[in-house]
């Protein structure tokens, strides 16, 4: 057996928090994946195990949420752990007491802290504050966890005569955090990432500069534009809601009228790919039949669920390496698959 493939490169964080994957180098996030990929195969061929016996993890939430909360939740279950779910309204937090103390209080009980907050600036502060590693899961700057569970996907999807630094990215529409982190993700792996969309929806000129000094270290491409050929030759067509995540925000209506129908991503636009095995991505919650059609979604070459799945083989590998027990667990799991325990 290769024993390589159960040693990670970097034996604990480099730093203490996961609030944004442009903190960690290339290794740290393949240390992450691999992880992840690991103990999803141990977990689904049967077997259990406790790496955090006994060990906490506080969800607070500041918004709603269906696959970062039941993910973390189910993660912590099957480790040995516990989660507690902060929703909104649950503690003091934004009625009597503060976020850095708040912070303070949850480092002392709790061994993790997993945060979706409205303002990255947040999610900041009970990182500085709380002496425990603080994993930002949704700001309104980044999805970082999400960027973990969807590279997972995209690499179990590759195609077959592709290395996964040839593949190409198109993310069509917005430019939401989910927009952001993809391409922070895929240029950091070195793929080759696009933004289709209208050109008043671009990515931020700050995130492109981030795209392109990753193309530059890491291989790949990053390029943002209207121009509908650039689909062609996709391996990946990714969409995400136009409107919603934000109670406060532009209505509905003026974001159809930016979007709909050029950048709704249905059988038309994924003819546009040139290639019949381009795979459909969303990152979930969809506003059905906007930005994706049902045909796309529920059609042979979507993987939105199974990136809605790895959500949790994310989740596992982040809590185990932030909570520092990431080579023990694959340790065991290297012993137990030896047959030596
Ligand atoms: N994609 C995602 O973060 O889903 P939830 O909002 O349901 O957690």
């Amino acid at each position: 057996m290769d024993d390589s493939i159960y040693t990670l490169t970097n034996k604990s964080p480099s730093r203490k928090d996961f609030i944004d994957t442009t903190d960690f180098d290339q290794s740290e996030i393949l240390d992450i994946i691999k992880t992840s990929v690991i103990v999803r195969d141990f977990i689904k061929s049967g077997h259990t195990f406790n790496p955090l016996y006994h060990k906490n993890l506080a969800m607070l939430f500041e918004q709603k949420s269906t696959r970062t909360r039941v993910s973390f939740e189910v993660a912590m279950s099957q480790l040995g752990g516990h989660a507690l779910n902060l929703a909104p309204g649950a503690i003091q937090l934004g009625a009597h007491e503060t976020i850095e103390d708040t912070a303070q209080v949850l480092g002392r009980m709790c061994d993790l802290i997993m945060a979706r907050v409205d303002r990255h600036e947040s999610v900041k502060a009970l990182a500085k504050y709380a002496k425990v590693p603080v994993l930002n899961g949704m700001s309104d700057y980044n999805h970082p966890t999400q960027e973990i569970g969807d590279i997972i996907t995209i690499l179990d999807n590759l195609p077959p005569e592709k290395d996964w630094n040839d593949v190409k990215v198109v993310f069509v529409g917005d430019c939401t955090q989910v927009c952001a982190s993809l391409m922070m993700i895929t240029t950091k792996l070195g793929m080759n990432y696009v933004h289709y969309a209208p050109e008043n929806k671009f990515l931020s000129e700050d995130f492109q500069k981030i795209g392109r000094e990753n193309a530059e270290k890491y291989g790949g491409s990053v390029k943002v534009t209207s121009d509908r050929a650039c689909l062609e030759g996709a391996d990946f067509v990714y969409t995400d809601v136009w409107y919603g995540l934000y109670d406060k925000e532009t209505p509905k209506e003026v974001y159809m009228k930016d979007f709909y129908p050029t950048f709704q991503v249905n059988d038309d636009l994924m003819s546009a790919t040139k290639n019949e095995n381009a795979k459909f991505m969303h990152c979930l919650p969809a506003n059905r039949n906007e930005e994706a059609s049902d045909s796309v979604m529920d059609g042979k070459n979507s993987i939105c669920f199974d990136q809605a799945e790895n959500r949790l083989t994310a989740q596992r590998g982040l809590c185990l390496y932030f909570g520092g027990v990431a080579q023990t667990a694959l340790d065991e799991i290297k012993n137990k698959k030896e047959g030596n325990n």
